[in-house]
């Protein structure tokens, strides 16, 4: 069967945790979108990984797939291989033929257009994420079967690389040689560099929807792994403070080649208040002594970029968009440890705007930039020994009421509680592959 789990707020929320407990069930374990724009911190056997490109679920013998919706650093990729290798994990990996590969123009023409959009700017990662996907719908990206090609590589390059120095130069005024850029516009070198990446991947290179597929038939359980959150999904997020691909669940279809009606759950994530890391409005933005404890806390530095986030309160608006769009099967609570010691505990229920109650988020960020929370207060808990948390019925009388308020409103049961960052900190009540 086919689980997939994704984000419902605006990534961090914990799916990098639940990739690695629900990938003990799964034979193969999928990324389907976004690249090494997405950071998973997994604590395994006591020891941090901290993972981009590759799916969490490798650390547990899974087979690992970066599906065709992925965009790829391949440098960045085999670093990340060899950085497991080194600490005695060989993880079994594919990569998608069909995906589309970063190349340095795109970091580049990451940072300078962000830098020129002013307050249209999303606060990206830098990594060239938009940029791949736009060369990906302007049908002249460079897709991962073309490094094994390097005649085919090279007649894209000629074509390509002189348009983005274009783009760079006399779009945006910046002079490359000047500005420490001219290797990621030299033809020769881009092709040498590529072709070399070419021949240490080739192995791994599939038809990535043929393979999963033929492993659903024999039986395997797949793990489809989403990244980043909804509200940062390009067609229903926060228009333009977001990332370039679809986060949300039809994104696990399209991103792999593997047919909605085979995506038997949609496990929707969600943290027990917000965070954000990246530019735009946040109508449940705390920028107080609460903001510093979630922070503080709940450790809220990006794991990509090491920014501070801004954090929030939960914001439920937010979230019932996510499960609509989704149709979520189950959902997981993460971080509800973080909330110890705060009183009250608030979750915004719904905004105000203009005098009218909205339960869901518009579309419009004009409009979101004026929403009012509407706050539902609830009673905090505290001194918890959350090592002691075994069951649900352990977690403290307060913090059920805050979970059980926010289970209903989710809509879908919550198959999971977790009260800190180790796979033991976690009450499993239901399994989405169905696992006792
Ligand atoms: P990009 O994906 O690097 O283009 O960044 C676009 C927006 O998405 C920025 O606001 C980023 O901060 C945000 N973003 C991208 N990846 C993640 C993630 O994994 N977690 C949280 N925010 C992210």
């Amino acid at each position: 069967m086919g689980v997939t789990i994704v984000g419902a707020q605006l990534g961090d929320e914990g799916k990098g945790k639940f990739a690695d407990i629900y990938s003990e069930s799964a034979d193969v374990i999928v990324r389907f979108q976004g690249g090494n724009n997405a950071g998973h911190t997994v604590v395994a056997n006591g020891e941090e990984f901290k993972l981009h490109h590759i799916p969490s679920g490798v650390l547990r013998d899974g087979t690992g797939v970066i599906g065709n919706g992925c965009v790829v650093d391949p440098g960045v990729l085999l670093e990340e291989l060899d950085g497991l290798r080194e600490r005695g994990v060989d993880p079994d990996l594919r990569v998608a033929e069909r995906a589309h590969v970063i190349m340095p123009y795109h970091r580049v023409i990451d940072g300078v257009e962000e830098d020129a959009k002013g307050d249209m700017a999303a606060g990206t990662t830098g990594r060239g994420i938009g940029p791949t996907y736009e060369d990906k719908v302007g049908r002249r990206g460079v897709r991962v079967l073309d490094l094994l090609k390097p005649d085919t590589l090279r007649e894209k390059l000629e074509y390509v690389v002189p348009t983005k120095q274009a783009l760079v130069e006399d779009v945006f005024g910046i002079d490359v040689e000047d500005n420490g850029y001219a290797d990621a516009f030299d033809v020769d070198a881009v092709h040498e560099e590529y072709v070399e990446y070419g021949e240490h991947i080739a192995d791994t290179v599939v038809d990535a929807s043929a393979y999963i597929n033929r492993r659903m038939d024999e039986g395997d359980d797949v793990l489809f792994e989403g990244a980043q959150g909804t509200s940062l999904d390009i067609d229903h997020g926060i228009y333009p403070y977001l990332t370039s691909s679809n986060t949300t669940v039809g994104g696990a279809s399209t991103g792999t080649g593997v047919g909605a009606t085979r995506l038997s759950e949609t496990v929707g994530i969600m943290k027990a208040y917000l965070s954000r890391v990246g530019t735009g409005p946040l109508p449940t933005e705390l920028e107080d002594d609460v903001g510093d404890h979630l922070v503080e806390v709940g450790e809220e530095y990006g794991t990509t970029t090491g920014r501070r986030r801004r954090v929030g309160w939960f914001d439920l608006p937010m979230v019932r968009h996510a499960a609509r769009v989704n149709d979520f099967t189950g959902a997981v609570l993460t971080s509800i440890d973080v909330l110890e010691g705060l009183d009250p505990v608030r979750v915004c229920e719904a905004y105000e705007l203009d005098g009218e109650r909205l339960e869901s988020m518009p579309a419009d960020m004009d409009e979101w930039a004026r929403c009012e929370p509407v706050y539902r207060d609830f009673d905090g808990w505290d001194d918890v020994d959350w090592d002691a948390v075994g069951t649900y019925d352990d977690i403290p009388p307060n913090a059920r009421d805050y979970v059980e308020y926010l289970e209903e409103q989710v809509g879908a049961p919550f198959y999971a509680i977790s009260v800190g960052p180790a796979r033991e900190q976690t009450i499993i009540r239901e399994d989405p592959f169905g696992q006792p």
